[in-house]
């Protein structure tokens, strides 16, 4: 067995809060490092050297659908499926496999108009939005969080009787979905948990329409009620494990046939872009990124044995530690920004603030002092803290692998900083 005490000194010595990818459990990359060599089922092969089809390769899915099945609590009738081309390739599907459903559902043609709606609450679901264009959709914008925001920015999330939602008449045609993002990574703008303010306020729609969430930097944060949603989707590369797998969710009776749904107007769509073969090949339309998927099986494995705190009673669900863990673990950053009288700026307003991906600017200094920031903080072992590029600032990152620990240094570091550069 190789010897990884270096490595894994260096990773003690650094607190990872990349956007992502981010940090993943030590213990699953143990794992996957010793898998590589010799998989235990395959003695001799490493988990990226089988086949796909090979019956050890079938129960590493297996397994990772079991996990998350029951870490989710998805219902029978959602396929859990592992697709490719991350998160952006979802923009698309998901319109794709959403309008074909709608058109064969109402028999339509091709001169009827398909429209999606979108709740546009930062840069990913305006980015959504727009190729929801691209796809030949008409993407109505229910609500446009930069209209409501600070200095025109994707601040807030107004509740939904703010929003800009048409009045469907009686016998009108609906929207084939309505999309939108749970956690904006860039912006730091999250939707909250089931029983605050800014809740999945979708309810409040007609439940025929599919909902459709991109929960990509908050998956497995929280537990989630499957059964509202039409589409759940989420890049593997926050919670889930290494970039290379997005995971699909999908009610069962969103499944169709895209080649059918050209004679009611529908477009060609690659086949690798087909929820409904997704789910007949049990994710194995073409070869998936078997190693990717094997390390997601791992982190998966690892939330249910060895989650960060006790479950609270014996019938909570397998993901509130986790959203105990992240509430305890962002709240202590967002103290710190609140406590620096003005030194750090937080850029959510608080009923939006993310648990996940935390922002905020540094106004007295300005754009040299948050680079000093960010410089200090990289000495310190601590990475990956500069906010997006389009949009400047800090950002940190908290996802489940980041320890109470590390954020603890985070904000012994912040506390700091701030003494030394307050009155410079
Ligand atoms: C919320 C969200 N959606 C979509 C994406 C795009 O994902 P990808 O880069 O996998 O295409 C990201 C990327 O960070 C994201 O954070």
């Amino acid at each position: 067995m190789a010897d990884f005490s270096q490595q894994l000194a260096q990773r003690a010595n650094t607190i990872n809060m990349n956007a992502g990818p981010s940090p993943l459990p030590d213990a699953a990359l143990l794992t996957a490092a010793a898998s590589l060599l010799s998989y235990p089922d395959t003695p001799g092969m490493g988990i990226a050297e089988i086949s796909h089809r090979s019956s050890a390769f079938d129960q590493v899915v297996a397994n990772a659908n079991k996990d998350l099945r029951q870490l989710l609590d998805i219902p029978d009738n959602y396929h859990v499926l592992w697709m490719q081309g991350g998160g952006l390739t979802q923009f698309a599907a998901t319109v794709l496999n959403l309008a074909a459903w709608y058109r064969t559902k109402h028999q339509l043609t091709a001169d009827d108009d398909v429209e999606g709606w979108y709740a546009v609450t930062g840069s990913w679901s305006k980015k959504a939005a727009e190729e929801g264009t691209r796809m030949g959709v008409t993407a109505r914008t229910v609500f446009d969080g930069k209209k409501h925001g600070k200095d025109n920015k994707f601040t807030s999330i107004a509740p939904v009787d703010a929003w800009d939602v048409p009045q469907l008449e009686e016998n009108s045609r609906k929207p084939a979905f309505i999309y939108y993002c749970d956690n904006e990574t860039v912006d730091g703008v999250e939707f909250g948990a089931p029983d605050s303010d800014s809740a999945f306020p979708f309810d409040k729609f007609d439940p025929a329409i599919p909902v459709v969430a991109d929960m990509s930097s908050n998956f497995l944060s929280r537990p989630v009620d499957v059964s509202k949603y039409g589409i759940i989707y989420a890049g593997a590369q926050k919670n889930l494990g290494p970039a290379g797998v997005t995971l699909v969710i999908v009610r069962d009776d969103l499944l169709v046939d895209l080649d059918e749904a050209v004679k009611y107007g529908a477009g060609r769509v690659p086949s690798m872009l087909s929820y409904k073969n997704m789910a007949d090949t049990n994710s194995m339309f073409n070869t998936p990124p078997t190693f990717t998927i094997y390390v997601c099986s791992l982190v998966l494995r690892s939330l249910l044995e060895s989650p960060p705190l006790p479950l609270s009673s014996p019938d909570a669900r397998p993901l509130s530690p986790l959203s105990d863990f992240a509430d305890q673990k962002s709240a202590l950053v967002y103290s710190e920004l609140d406590a620096s009288e003005g030194f750090y700026i937080g850029t959510a307003d608080k009923e939006a603030r993310s648990r996940m991906n935390v922002t905020f600017r540094l106004p007295t200094g300005g754009e040299p002092l948050e680079k000093a920031f960010v410089k200090e903080a990289s000495e310190r072992g601590i990475k990956g803290v500069n906010g997006h590029r389009s949009v400047g600032g800090i950002r940190t990152s908290i996802y489940n692998a980041v320890t109470l620990d590390d954020v603890k240094k985070l904000v012994a570091f912040m506390r700091e900083f701030r003494d030394k550069n307050a009155h410079a």
